[in-house]
């Protein structure tokens, strides 16, 4: 069965009378007028459509548990939607856990992870009451029994691995090789297993943690991921009298940019997962574990779009047409940090024959900062609406003030209705935390 992932364009997307493109029943260039640009619009049919998916895929096995992976677009609506939507969350930084924990959430329900947890973000997860902690290094399992200990408490943890299984997505994105900032190689986990039945005592190791990229569109891979953990799980419980029986498998399935993507459905992935899982058991004569996912862009990044107005254009000598925007890199850095591709429409005739090729450039001092090369388009004009479609993943998460631009507002839309979920920034608030020393106040 199809997945809204499938769709470079949220659900509700279609043309309204007035000719305009409409998500949520809202018009863009109402949204436009409404809210100003750069704007992230959020389309709430098309994350509780994934969210369903994924609970209706994996429903043959009741031992999932799902987390959204709040790093890819994380507020305390978003918060508040995966709870009445029955997932928990994957956290990893003190930020991250303050969302959550201000939102309301359920801290029994969330994870987290991260390879350089400081204290204060471990002891705030303690506090909290997060319900695992996937430790990631020697460092951590020291650190974070420590924090354990000073509060008598019993902390369960998982251990992050790199299984060493290679996805072909971006360079930036793969996480599971070898060669990898995170997690512990295979060769050191019985000295890490060692180290916590034998000193670490306020540690519980529950089971292990892997998540090998992002933007992936294979099947097999999550089949291997699951294969390796299998393994080290029987043999590590052998060896060490143990009786380990949770898995988080990470996230990572991929989405459309654009019309060469072809990512798969959630149903063919839960499919697999499931497949590998009851092989595995079967193989290694173990229980059923339980099994945590933890899908971000998946969720999310369908259900996002980002509208720009139009501005300044410049035909260069070579050929080229640049058309700026209102935003840019400092919005969306994906393109500039892995050349990241996107569909693109202009919102206010998005049936006009496409009869230009253009480059759409953001407004910041960096040649890099280009959003879109040599797309092909309506003739634009100024003032436009230029609509970037899947910007809901990783587009305000890592978004910056750059140039002291301001970061833009989200809303949410539904069914003709749209509510802020993140106001724009104002200058006040980006200058809010500047300091001006006593020591140069006079002249
Ligand atoms: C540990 C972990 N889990 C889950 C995710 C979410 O991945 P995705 O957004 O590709 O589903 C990430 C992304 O980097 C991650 O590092």
């Amino acid at each position: 069965m199809k997945t809204a992932n499938q769709d470079i364009m949220p659900i509700t997307r279609k043309i309204n009378t007035k000719g305009n493109v409409e998500i949520g029943g809202c018009d863009l260039t109402e949204l436009a007028n409404k809210y100003g640009t750069p704007l992230y619009i959020f389309d709430e049919a098309t994350i509780r459509s994934m969210t369903r998916s994924y609970k209706d895929a994996f429903k043959s096995y009741p031992k999932m548990k799902m987390v959204y992976a709040s790093k890819a677009f994380m507020t305390k609506a978003i918060c508040k939607i995966m709870a009445q939507e029955g997932f928990g969350l994957d956290l990893c930084s003190g930020g991250e856990i303050y969302t959550a924990d201000s939102s309301g959430f359920n801290m029994a329900e969330t994870l987290f992870n991260g390879n350089n947890k400081t204290f204060e973000e471990l002891t705030m997860a303690i506090d909290t009451g997060i319900s695992r902690i996937s430790v990631d290094n020697f460092y951590e399992l020291e650190l974070l029994n420590d924090i354990a200990k000073s509060k008598n408490k019993e902390v369960k943890i998982l251990m992050r691995i790199t299984p060493g299984i290679e996805c072909h997505t971006h360079e930036y994105i793969k996480t599971g090789t070898i060669d990898s900032k995170f997690g512990f190689d295979l060769t050191q986990i019985d000295e890490a297993v060692n180290l916590i039945t034998s000193e670490y005592k306020n540690l519980k190791l529950c089971g292990f943690h892997a998540h090998i990229g992002s933007q992936i569109f294979e099947k097999q891979v999550y089949y291997d991921e699951i294969g390796v953990i299998f393994k080290e799980i029987k043999r590590v419980n052998d060896k060490f009298g143990l009786n380990l029986n949770e898995i988080n498998i990470g996230g990572g399935l991929g989405i459309k940019y654009t019309n060469e993507d072809k990512p798969i459905s959630v149903y063919d992935i839960a499919e697999t997962i499931i497949k590998s899982i009851e092989y595995h058991c079967d193989k290694y004569n173990l229980e059923p574990p339980y099994v945590y996912i933890e899908p971000g862009r998946s969720i999310i990044g369908t259900s996002g779009v980002t509208i720009y107005t139009a501005g300044s254009s410049k035909q260069a000598s070579n050929g080229r047409r640049y058309q700026a925007i209102d935003g840019g890199m400092s919005d969306n850095i994906r393109p500039s940090l892995y050349q990241a591709e996107y569909t693109v429409e202009i919102a206010n005739k998005p049936n006009e024959t496409e009869q230009e090729i253009v480059t759409i450039a953001g407004k910041h001092c960096e040649s890099g900062d280009i959003l879109a090369k040599d797309v092909k388009l309506p003739i634009i004009e100024e003032g436009d609406v230029i609509c970037f479609y899947d910007t809901g993943a990783y587009g305000y998460s890592m978004s910056s003030n750059y140039n002291r631009v301001l970061k833009p507002a989200a809303v949410l839309v539904n069914n003709g209705k749209s509510d802020i979920i993140i106001n724009r920034q104002t200058y006040e608030e980006l200058t809010h935390n500047d300091v001006i020393p006593e020591s140069i106040m006079n002249d």
